[in-house]
C-alpha cells in the first residue's frame, strides 16, 4: 500500500486529481471507478480545472459509479446520479453514453436484474483501470456496509443506522432518505488494476485505523483492501492521525 499523507483536504483533492489525470494521459480509454460523498467533491473540482486548463481529454474515458440509493429517480437532486452530472458528467466532455450507474428507479423487483446487467457492463469493458473511493465512517466502502459477509456482485443493501445518520442530513427532509441502496460489490472494487482511497477529517480517522490495523474484517470493509496489490491511500493529517 501506499499512503499520502497530505496536510489538508485542498492538497488532497489536487494530488488525488493528479493522479487520476495520470492515469487517464496514460490511457486514453481508461475506464474509471467513481464514488459520491463529500470527499472527491475537490478531485472533480480540480480534474474540471485542468480540463478547462487543456490537455485532460475524457472523449475516450468510461466511468462506472459504485452506488445509488434505492428507491431513487435519477433526476432526483440527491440521487448520485445527479451528483455525478453536477460535479464532473456535465462538466468535462465525458460521452453521456459512457458515464454509468446504477439505476435507483427499478424498485426492489428490478434490482436483482439490474445488478446482473450493471456487473456485465463492467465485465464487457474489460474490468476497472482505477477505482476512486471514499470511506464511511463506519469502514463501509461503495455501499458494502459492516456484517457477517460481504458480496462480490453488485447487489442491493440495507443501509445502517450509521449510513443513515451521516447521509440523512443531506436531504432536505432526511425521512425522505431511501433507507436501501444498490453498490458495487467487493469483486469489481478488487478487480481494479488500482485503487485510490481518499479520506479526509477526524471523523474517518477510525475508518482508516481499520484500513491500516492488522486485522482484516467485514466489520471494517476497508480492512481488506489492504489485500489489494496497488492500493493508494490517500489522506490528510487529521483522517491520518485523528
Ligand atoms: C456514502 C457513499 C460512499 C462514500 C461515503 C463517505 O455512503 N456511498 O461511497 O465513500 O458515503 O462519504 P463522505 O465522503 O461524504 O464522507
Amino acid at each position: 500500500m501506499q499512503i499520502i499523507v497530505c496536510e489538508n483536504y485542498e492538497e488532497m483533492s489536487q494530488k488525488g486529481a493528479e493522479i487520476i489525470t495520470a492515469e487517464v494521459k496514460s490511457n486514453s480509454k481508461a475506464i474509471l471507478g467513481l464514488a459520491t460523498g463529500n470527499t472527491p467533491i475537490g478531485i472533480y473540482r480540480y480534474l474540471v480545472e485542468a480540463y478547462h486548463k487543456g490537455g485532460l481529454d475524457f472523449s475516450e474515458v468510461q466511468t462506472y459509479n459504485l452506488d445509488e440509493y434505492l428507491p431513487i429517480d435519477p433526476a432526483d437532486e440527491n440521487s448520485y446520479a445527479a451528483f455525478m452530472h453536477d460535479h464532473l458528467w456535465d462538466k468535462v466532455n465525458l460521452k453521456p453514453e459512457h458515464c454509468n450507474i446504477p439505476a435507483g428507479n427499478v424498485g426492489m423487483e428490478g434490482a436483482a436484474a439490474e445488478c446482473a446487467a450493471y456487473d456485465q457492463r463492467i465485465q464487457a469493458a474489460g474490468g476497472i483501470d482505477l477505482q476512486l473511493l471514499g470511506i464511511g465512517r463506519n469502514g463501509h466502502i461503495g455501499f458494502n456496509e459492516p456484517g457477517d459477509a460481504l458480496h462480490t456482485g453488485t447487489h442491493a443493501v440495507k443501509l445502517t443506522d450509521s449510513t443513515i445518520a451521516a447521509n440523512g442530513p443531506l436531504f432536505a427532509n432526511p425521512d425522505d432518505m431511501p433507507r436501501h441502496a444498490l453498490t458495487m460489490g467487493m469483486g469489481a472494487i478488487f478487480a481494479a488494476k488500482k485503487v485510490l482511497l481518499v479520506a479526509n477529517g477526524k471523523n474517518k480517522h477510525e475508518a482508516v485505523k481499520g484500513l491500516l490495523g492488522d486485522a482484516i474484517t467485514t466489520a471494517c470493509p476497508a480492512s481488506l483492501l489492504k489485500l489489494h496489490q496497488n492500493l493508494i491511500l490517500l489522506c490528510d493529517k487529521e483522517a491520518y492521525h485523528g
